[in-house]
């Protein structure tokens, strides 16, 4: 039967890790892999993380099973910390998941088994795992404009004629904040507009929120998704713990069906934790534990929360530093679109021969297409990379 088996494309960005651990320069720089990193190159557990975990370790009795659907008490911090009080909680249905990748995977299952014939619409670019699910599950993608090359913001006029091709039922699939792999995100009118068309055309959003507190701040990164769920007859989200509580090999995600119909939320439950039963059965729980620990404790959240905004504030100094030396360099504000974007993330709209030739020459590593991890630069490599970007001609 093995020798059925063909080899699966590399994913890049892991193999741009190994040839990073190859390089033997001294003065390498690695922007490839979405993790956060400190000005000591080090993805630190977070405080909080940390107390929780302790707690836990302290207070635990027993690792039985939870319910297939997680623990409740999970599902509805994890609510109020991306919905607030937006929408009503007997209108949601939610289950843990591993990581956001699991609520991802979950969700287009949902939608398979609901409406078999829904497309869904990614923008171009996105994320290349949601195009990766789609396809390995048989479900259709459509690719909307996103990214405008010369502006590098969102060409909105692009996305908006994209999504009117849509038909009813299609699935439009947005990121919450911190677009990855761009960096440029939406504005609460945009989503408002975003939200009318949907509503029009009788569309349904899956918005995809991993990066909650990266952005412009708690709150304001989740604005959109707000404002999309609570003026939707249905929806899907798909949230992340990795990155705002530094838990990535944890295996922490949260899928959530929304539906305004008054009988819909305990049949979307009870369909949720079937797929559950079906591709994993439990979901982990450790991570979702130590969220819970954390959303639930007045002390804890608030010294997570603070924690974030340095994490936050740390990202958007250095957006500004580099878009200073790129001015200071080439005395033009053609990189100012740095400091606009937001997350751990930007594109720089270059072709993938000059991310190599960057690589070759200055040992930046980037993904080819041409992708920043932000959080992989410090007050050392600002200058090494804007150097590098200027003398590719980027
Ligand atoms: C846009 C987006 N969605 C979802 C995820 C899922 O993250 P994880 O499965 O590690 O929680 C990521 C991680 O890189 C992401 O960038």
């Amino acid at each position: 039967m093995f020798e059925n088996l063909k080899p699966q494309p590399a994913d890049k960005i892991l193999a741009l890790m190994q040839m990073y651990r190859d390089d033997p320069r001294q003065d390498k720089v690695d922007l490839g892999v979405g993790v956060y990193k400190n000005a000591e190159g080090v993805t630190p557990v977070m405080r909080a993380v940390k107390a929780a975990e302790h707690r836990i370790w302290e207070a635990q009795t027993t690792k039985a099973y939870t319910g297939l659907a997680g623990d409740p008490a999970y599902a509805d911090a994890m609510i109020d910390l991306i919905l607030g009080s937006s929408v009503e909680r007997d209108k949601i249905a939610a289950v843990a998941t591993p990581g956001g990748t699991g609520a991802i995977r979950q969700g287009f299952e949902l939608i398979r088994m609901a409406s078999p014939e829904a497309r869904v619409f990614v923008s171009d670019p996105t994320w290349p795992n949601h195009v990766s699910i789609l396809k390995y599950l048989g479900m259709e993608s459509v690719a909307y404009r996103y990214f405008d090359p010369e502006t590098r913001a969102v060409d909105f006029d692009g996305m908006m004629a994209d999504l009117k091709e849509a038909r009813p039922g299609d699935v439009v699939l947005l990121h919450g904040c911190c677009h990855n792999p761009t960096g440029a995100n939406l504005n609460l009118s945009q989503w408002q507009a975003v939200a009318d068309l949907v509503n029009e055309r009788g569309l349904i959003p899956m918005i995809d929120i991993a990066y909650q507190g990266f952005g412009d701040g708690l709150d304001e990164d989740a604005a959109g998704a707000r404002l999309v769920a609570s003026s939707v007859p249905e929806c899907l989200i798909a949230a992340s713990c990795s990155k705002n509580f530094g838990i990535y090999r944890e295996r922490t995600g949260l899928l959530m069906a929304l539906s305004q119909q008054p009988d819909a939320q305990a049949l979307n439950q009870k369909t949720l934790a079937f797929l559950n039963r079906q591709n994993y059965s439990f979901p982990p729980d450790h991570g979702a534990r130590v969220v819970t620990t954390i959303l639930t404790d007045e002390a804890l959240r608030t010294d997570w929360a603070r924690e974030l905004e340095d994490v936050r504030l740390a990202m958007l100094d250095l957006r500004q530093q580099l878009a200073g030396e790129l001015q200071r360099l080439t005395g033009s504000d053609r990189f100012g679109f740095i400091a606009e974007h937001r997350g751990m993330f930007s594109l720089l709209g270059t072709t993938p021969e000059l991310v190599e030739r960057m690589r070759v020459e200055h040992g930046i590593y980037m993904v080819g297409d041409s992708r920043l991890n932000i959080a992989g630069l410090n007050a050392q490599s600002v200058p090494i990379l804007a150097k590098a970007i200027v003398d590719a001609g980027v």
